[in-house]
């Protein structure tokens, strides 16, 4: 048993994921403690109860600080190898992403790297980001393939996903992504790739699952729908396969083009839809009547230098739910902390500090399917929390490019940081 407190401030969330005027909903506890039995929250409330009513819990003081959820960050594309220095370079020099991804480079190149980088190189390039997400206060984290397109390299990634799930403190969600992008092998064949994710890599996918983590939910499919990348009937063509073949459903939609991926997305059931930038008000109320989780990614158009953003405000107008992710990848965003898209959301998406984070953590749960389990301080749930090195939650936001997390509690063990 373990009971922090000498908190500032205990920011519970709700049990539940917030939609539409709920988000920002913090239910703060003034110096109020929490009770950890193990892996899970036994009770938040005053700590003089708490310690009468269990005098044998060893104590945390959180010295006079703000005590969160653990941040949860439900979309990045966690697995690759190498850098993408030279691009960036040239997007400095005025290459838009797509054009410097037409003429074969951004996710092609991050493609041959990967590919080439054994198993091991590809763990521990990986292993290193994951551990700069957790110390910056992210305890579960989705992590998607795509930079393999091919069967093996594809099946790579999800073995260095497993790994370093099973190796923690980091909570892993894996996605396969192998609708990223169109290989060299396929190249300026799209169709042909698409019946080739239908036919071979999904069923392909489906079965090393069933044989490597068969008491685990089949990984999120996720598709790139995007001009030059997948038109909406290919991304369609896949999500179905996909379904059929008992994958739940993810979706890159809106990023740079709007296709319609967001009515897609919502229209299939899928768990969310990502990117969202150039989201028609059409699509934004069928994702707000849906149950699909609208994920807003500032970094990315922040990282590529970029002015439009997700329609942050529209979606909670409209009754959506909305969720924050970082979006790390080697192309658009390399950034590893949910507290700088705290920071950016509340500049660029206006949202207030307190929906910042509630989009950080139980709505990003949500985006994930697991907030049953995870992403507010509620009795039940896992111990995931965060102590910061500040009395209030809002200088997340205020602040920037600083860690402003001094602890994080992983299903209940303690992580200080130094
Ligand atoms: O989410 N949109 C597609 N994928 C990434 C970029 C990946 C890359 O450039 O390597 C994104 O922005
Ligand atoms: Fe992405």
């Amino acid at each position: 048993m373990l009971l922090i407190h000498n908190t500032s401030q205990v920011i519970q969330l709700t049990a539940e994921p917030q939609r539409g005027a709920e988000l920002g909903t913090l239910n703060i506890l003034p110096h109020g403690a929490v009770l950890i039995d193990g892996e899970h929250i036994l009770a938040v409330g005053e700590p003089a109860e708490l310690l009468l009513a269990h005098p044998e819990a060893d104590l945390l003081d959180a010295g006079g600080k703000a005590v969160l959820p653990g941040l949860v960050d439900p979309h990045t594309h966690l697995v690759w190898a190498g850098d993408r220095l030279d691009e960036f370079e040239m997007r400095l020099q005025g290459k838009s992403y797509l054009e410097i991804m037409s003429a074969g480079g951004g996710i092609a190149a991050t493609l041959q790297a990967t590919r080439a980088a054994s198993f091991e190189e590809l763990l521990a390039q990986t292993r290193e980001r994951a551990h700069i997400a957790f110390a910056h206060g992210s305890t579960t984290l989705e992590a998607k393939t795509g930079y393999g397109l091919d069967i093996e390299t594809e099946l790579r990634q999800l073995e260095v996903i497993l790994k370093l799930d099973e190796e923690g403190p980091l909570e892993l969600i894996p996605t396969y992504l192998g609708a990223h992008a169109i290989p060299p092998e396929f190249a300026g064949n799209a169709e042909g790739y698409t019946d080739f994710l239908c036919n071979e890599a999904l069923p392909a996918v489906q079965a090393w699952w069933q044989e490597h983590a068969p008491a685990r939910q089949l990984p999120f499919v996720d598709v790139f729908c995007e001009e030059a990348v997948f038109d909406l009937a290919q991304t369609r063509r896949i999500l179905l396969r996909a379904q059929e073949l008992g994958f739940p459903l993810k979706l890159h939609a809106d990023e740079f083009a709007n296709l319609g991926g967001a009515g897609l997305a919502a229209e299939l059931g899928a768990i969310s839809a990502d990117h969202l930038v150039k989201t028609s008000a059409e699509d934004i109320h069928k994702l707000a009547e849906s149950n699909t989780v609208a994920v807003s990614l500032p970094g990315t158009p922040f990282g590529l230098a970029q002015s439009e953003y997700t329609p942050a405000r529209e979606i909670i107008a409209a009754g959506g739910l909305l969720a924050l992710a970082t979006d790390l990848n080697p192309g658009t965003s390399w950034n590893e902390s949910m507290q700088f898209i705290q920071a950016l959301a509340c500049r660029y998406l206006k949202l207030t500090p307190a929906e910042a984070l509630a989009a950080s953590t139980i709505n990003a749960a949500a985006a994930l399917g697991i907030a049953e389990r995870l992403g507010s301080l509620t009795p039940g749930k896992q111990a995931n929390l965060i102590i910061l090195k500040v009395p209030d939650y809002r200088m997340l936001s205020y602040r920037y490019g600083t860690n402003l997390v001094s602890t994080v509690i992983k299903k209940g063990v303690v992580y200080p940081l130094s």
